[in-house]
């Protein structure tokens, strides 16, 4: 499979120019004063999910440009290469198939590794809902914990606080995450030892956050007279023998196919089975198989994962950007950002290609946000105001789940308010604001002058605007609306990174601080500081003090 890293294709100077001519001076005002149909020239549906990207610093000349270097680089192919498991993650050697887990079943077997892979897919599944279902109609279970860290935990936790109205099984739903004692200590105080399921989550099932946490789980068991392992634990983990061999033998098995960050579709998802049953469970599955599709088959013009990563590119790579905040405007989406965090951080924060040479450009922006309206009164006024331009990504859901009257006006009324202000901006001596009124131009000057420069730069009340986001909108936040919000995100960084010619699929670079950890963990028993730096060696001596 040919893939061409971004800036060797024929198409990456002409970019530049295109940056240089119009880029880096572009006016969002200036192109919807020139544009009457900006917005449906700049907005499309993908399934559950439409999208306005009619506020983001491009035209259609240089997105052409954008989808022509999509095409040089070979992202269609690398794309298809991943669909049919070819082993795309060359530095592990391993297929890139989550899209597997959401794919329906098949109803004939070739023989081929990829009816095989499925069948194996749907087994687990049917086994893994069926105990779901089973949990919940267990009225001995009142809590279910769920121990696991990264991808075994930011993913399920992120879904079953989003589907949070689905949630129809009567039981508490706890993650525990931290090696800090002080996070498993709190929800243990909570649980009865009789009325408790744990759950270990672990791909590799030797992660030393999550065993740590699953022994003192046991432990905490047993000594409170627990003696029914099976039906009071259950493992989630590639690594089934080893979790036999920790004393559990209820275990839902996946396979290394699957990366940590794009796991909670497999057995990984069973604290959101178990929140919202099965059939809500094939819901967020369909619907990420619904975005797949549309990943898949939609021409690159109107595929949105694609337009999405072209413009992360046009951000990070030629106006500088270094990070994309995430606004969800539904307080149930308040944990999309960390989640959002480990699938854009550790799948495109790399600093070489995929044959190791060290890249020439940036690649995965900081990713970070708190819903909304929360975000307005802590760092919207950086995003307002500030010396750095940071593409903002909006998420509204129209419809609301309570009948709380006049909040979700009120809350629609602030999202829109949002990414209006950002664009449009506000001269000092503009006036009160007057609504759908402009107030500003667009050739206003973005820098302080040395002398005047109160003047230049419109003082303390001045809003510069200009400033780009993106406005996805779901009708409800639904199983299969989640599932295709997520499965856009994973494949918009996808994209990115297929780009960049870097592999998302590793994570090399979490290894040397576990390394060291074990090292520094015997050093502060034994108080040795033989060889190391003079920082680390002065904090050990006080630490032991
Ligand atoms: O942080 C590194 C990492 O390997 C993540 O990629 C993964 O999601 C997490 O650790 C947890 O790994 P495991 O599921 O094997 O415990």
């Amino acid at each position: 499979m040919a893939r061409t890293r971004c800036d060797r294709t024929p198409v990456w100077a002409q970019l530049h120019a295109a940056y240089a001519a119009t880029g880096r001076a572009f006016d969002l005002r200036d192109a919807f004063a020139q544009d009457s149909k900006r917005f449906e020239r700049f907005s499309q549906s993908a399934p559950c999910v439409f999208a306005d990207l009619s506020k983001n610093r491009i035209d259609a000349p240089t997105e052409a440009l954008l989808l022509e270097l999509a095409r040089q680089s070979g992202v269609e192919e690398h794309r298809d290469a991943m669909f049919a498991g070819e082993k795309i993650n060359h530095t592990e050697g391993r297929e890139v198939w989550h899209v597997l887990l959401r794919t329906p079943p098949s109803s004939s077997n070739d023989g081929s590794h990829r009816a095989t892979e499925l069948a194996k897919v749907h087994e687990t599944l049917n086994a893994m809902l069926a105990y779901a279902e089973s949990v919940r109609a267990d009225a001995t279970i009142t809590d279910v914990v769920n121990i696991g860290i990264g991808g075994s935990d930011l993913g399920p936790q992120m879904a079953v606080l989003a589907l949070d109205a689905f949630a129809n099984s009567g039981k508490r739903v706890h993650f525990v995450s931290n090696v800090d004692g002080h996070e498993l200590a709190a929800t243990l105080k909570k649980l009865k030892v009789e009325s408790t399921l744990f759950l270990i989550a672990s791909k590799t099932f030797t992660t030393i956050e999550t065993m740590t946490n699953a022994h003192s789980a046991k432990a905490w068991f047993a000594a409170q007279g627990g003696s029914d392992t099976a039906h009071h634990f259950a493992a989630l983990t590639t690594n089934v023998a080893a979790a036999n061999a920790f004393g559990i033998t209820t275990t839902f098995g996946f396979w290394d196919w699957v990366g940590g960050r794009y796991s909670m579709w497999s057995a990984i998802g069973l604290p959101l089975a178990i929140a919202i049953g099965a059939t809500g469970f094939r819901e967020f599955l369909a619907g990420a198989h619904a975005m797949d599709e549309h990943f898949r088959t939609a021409p690159l013009e109107q595929n949105l994962p694609v337009r999405l990563g072209l413009l992360d590119l046009w951000y990070r790579n030629f106006h500088g950007f270094t990070s994309r905040s995430i606004a969800p405007y539904h307080s149930a989406l308040r944990r999309l950002a960390a989640y959002l965090q480990q699938l854009e951080m550790e799948s495109n924060g790399k600093r070489v290609d995929g044959e190791g040479a060290t890249l020439p450009f940036g690649t995965s922006p900081v990713l970070w946000g708190e819903s909304g309206t929360n975000g307005q009164h802590a760092y919207f006024q950086m995003l307002h105001q500030g010396t750095d331009v940071v593409p903002l990504e909006f998420v509204a859901v129209k419809k609301a789940r309570h009948d709380l009257a006049g909040h979700q006006p009120l809350l629609l009324a602030n999202v829109l308010a949002q990414a209006q202000a950002l664009m449009v901006g506000k001269r000092a001596d503009a006036g009160p604001p007057q609504g759908g009124a402009v107030p500003l131009g667009g050739s206003e000057p973005h820098a302080v002058g040395e002398r005047g420069g109160i003047e230049l730069s419109g003082g303390h009340k001045h809003f510069p605007g200009n400033r780009p986001s993106t406005f996805l909108l779901l009708d409800d936040l639904t199983p299969a609306s989640l599932g295709a919000l997520i499965a856009l995100q994973e494949h918009r960084v996808f994209v990115s990174g297929s780009l960049w010619g870097i592999n998302s699929f590793d994570q090399w670079g979490v290894e040397l601080g576990k390394v060291l950890a074990k090292d520094i963990e015997a050093r502060l028993a034994n108080g040795d500081a033989t060889g190391l730096d003079g920082s680390t060696a002065g904090l050990l001596a006080r630490l032991r003090d």
